[in-house]
């Protein structure tokens, strides 16, 4: 499974390619706004950073300016991926930029029958997000499930971004429902490595060393 970075931060992004286990990034409004930075500027510097898929979000509601957004964000580098919300206008600006091969993530994936939809329209990914249907009592994993299984049933190429990923478990199972990829917030990146384990393991291995004679 692929796994991306869900964040707008240059900080975190250039520590998490430090590490050597990302494989693209995603952004979103929200994301932008917390940076407070200038959004093209941002944009160009989060793409010269990473060489794999960059999502970015178009803001405008109506298909037109969509496809405005879409393409100046596609003129900027090859891998821009446009994130483009689920609804009737978005599936035209999904269908469109497939056609001019520009690759789209659409997001705000609730349902099953949301990311069929996206799928039939030519999405490249689409990306249900785990974490807030969990927060209203729902199994995001649950519906990760479904799409997966109509995804491999009906044989449609989009891949899977399981997103609003939250804790550990959420990314194991991604991998368990063999999910294409996992977009992960920095902090749980963090998480992902943590083990009390691990720790008390380190902590007797320096001190035991300590009582070396060297
Ligand atoms: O980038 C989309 C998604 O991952 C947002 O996550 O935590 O705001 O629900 P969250």
């Amino acid at each position: 499974m692929k796994i991306f970075l869900d964040t707008a931060n240059i900080d975190e992004i250039k520590k998490a390619m430090d590490y050597g286990v990302i494989d693209g990034v995603t952004t979103n409004p929200s994301l932008i706004a917390r940076e407070g930075k200038e959004f093209i500027p941002l944009v160009k510097e989060i793409l010269s950073l990473v060489p794999g898929p960059v999502s970015v979000e178009v803001t405008a509601t109506n298909f037109e300016d969509m496809i405005a957004e879409a393409e100046k964000y596609a003129k900027i580098a090859d891998n821009v991926v446009i994130k483009v919300p689920i609804n009737l206008e978005g599936l035209r600006v999904v269908k469109t930029l497939s056609e001019k091969n520009i690759k789209t993530n659409v997001t705000l994936i609730f349902s099953a029958s949301q990311a069929v939809l996206a799928a039939k329209a030519g999405a490249t990914y689409v990306s249900p997000f785990v974490g807030r249907i969990d927060d209203i009592s729902g199994d995001g994993m649950e519906l990760v499930d479904d799409i997966k299984r109509i995804f491999d049933n009906y044989a449609y190429d989009t891949e899977i971004i399981v997103a609003s990923v939250r804790h550990p478990l959420h990314f194991v199972q991604s991998m368990l429902l063999s999910a294409d990829i996992a977009t992960i917030p920095f902090s749980t990146l963090g998480k992902l490595l943590k083990h009390p384990l691990t720790d008390i393991g380190m902590e007797k291995f320096l001190s035991d060393w300590e009582k070396v004679k060297k």
